[in-house]
């Protein structure tokens, strides 16, 4: 290992990413149970960790196959999403009057941290021979927090064409309505990250490469379900995990009050994907069904530890210390075990409710470490009013500051 990562540091850094995320690919291979799954993310892979398309140019074109599906009679067919239609039609907000972007933010000021310092890897640093010093650890935590923020921007944008895709492909006249609705949502998380991003931290970074290789999956996948059990179910149970932790811990009051809209919104669209995936998955084949609920497992292993700051170490520590180990550091960090926790406690309880967790996969779960959540809330009885309650008052394995 010492041995092959000192080759890689004698690669230009394009090439050193990349075979850095292949050998993590690579290391992720024992643990798949379908291969099937992983052969199907092939084609995305290859541009998203071998082209390296996501850091190619100022744009990137995905093409997709699925079907648009038009309903000529118009008559209302799922009185659930109806109502969460009219919901959707009255919890309307508007980025510019709702949020004061007249508040003035200093990423730097301790007194309105981002995020408290025991959030990030700060300590393990010391063991790796690097010490910041009180300002460089404040920029620190400012480069991490504008990192994590960007990947939520880059979500949103394939959120937003997802729900465009769906609201297409989607058999019932009320999924279009809903679907219509989170178009503009997500249109408006798109708006408000970057301006907040733009403007207050003034710092963005690039897709990171294994998010953009889920989202070129589920874009390019043909099969309109699998678009949204991956975005509504997964992307946005993550979403919706990240977006809570932030909320509860940041001292920045912009920044909480951005989350604490957008976690309104985002509860409505995976309260959507659990009540339309139910009803889907009870009318599937056997064998369909089987599919789905193997490649919800491995999508979540993926997804599992997959998020590890690379840009934020390369701007860094590179030099510093091996990547390998700045893996290690991230994945231990208390910042990240809590996101980790909170993820799956968000999405386990919906794989259950939707049908996609009989005993077969159960086991695999088990041996995962992601059982624990079982028996949680799922989306469909968990409005966002009662999820921003949870997290302001709700139980948590970090303290809410320093
Ligand atoms: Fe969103
Ligand atoms: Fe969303």
């Amino acid at each position: 290992m010492a041995a092959l990562d000192t080759i890689r540091t004698l690669l230009p850094r394009e090439l050193r990413r990349r075979a850095a995320s292949l050998s993590e690919l690579l290391a992720l291979l024992p643990h798949v149970k379908n291969p099937l799954v992983l052969g199907e993310m092939v084609p995305s892979l290859a541009r998203g960790m071998l082209l390296g398309q996501a850091r190619l140019g100022e744009s990137a074109s995905m093409v997709s196959g699925h079907g648009a599906h038009f309903l000529w009679s118009y008559d209302s067919d799922f009185p659930e999403l109806r109502e969460l239609y009219r919901q959707a039609k009255q919890s309307q907000w508007d980025s510019e009057s709702a949020l004061d972007w007249s508040l003035d933010v200093d990423p730097l000021d301790p007194e309105r941290a981002l995020l408290p310092r025991s959030f990030f890897p700060v300590e393990g640093l010391a063991a790796m021979g690097v010490t910041l010093s009180e300002a460089e650890q404040r920029r620190f935590i400012h480069s991490m927090t504008a990192w994590m923020l960007s990947q939520f921007l880059h979500g949103e944008q394939g959120a937003l064409f997802a729900a465009a895709q769906v609201t297409e492909s989607v058999g019932w006249m009320d999924a279009k309505l809903y679907g219509s609705t989170q178009v503009v949502d997500e249109g408006r998380h798109v708006e408000t990250f970057h301006r907040y991003l733009a403007t207050k931290l003034e710092k963005l970074y690039t897709v990171n490469d294994n998010l953009f290789v889920i989202i070129d999956a589920l874009i390019t996948d043909p099969r309109w379900d699998m678009k949204f059990l991956g975005m509504q179910i997964m992307i946005e149970g993550l979403a919706l995990g990240a977006f809570g932790t932030l909320y509860r811990l940041t001292r920045e009051p912009l920044l909480r009050e951005l989350l604490g809209y957008v976690i309104r919104d985002e509860a409505r669209h995976v309260a959507f994907g659990v009540i339309a995936l139910r009803d889907h998955l009870a009318r599937l084949s056997e064998r369909e069904r089987r599919e789905r609920e193997d490649w919800a497992f491995e999508v979540a292993l993926l997804m599992r530890n997959r998020f590890l700051v690379h840009e934020v170490y390369e701007e860094w520590f590179e030099g510093s210390f091996s990547r390998r180990r700045w893996n290690e550091l991230v994945s231990a960090s208390p910042g990240m075990r809590e996101f980790r926790s909170v993820m799956f406690a968000r999405l386990i309880p919906n794989l259950r409710y939707i049908g996609l967790m009989p005993e077969r996969v159960q086991r695999r779960y088990e041996a995962a470490g992601m059982m624990q959540f079982f028996e949680g809330a799922h989306a469909a009885e968990l409005s966002g009013e009662r999820l921003l309650a949870e997290l302001t008052h709700g139980p948590s394995t970090l303290p809410p500051s320093e």
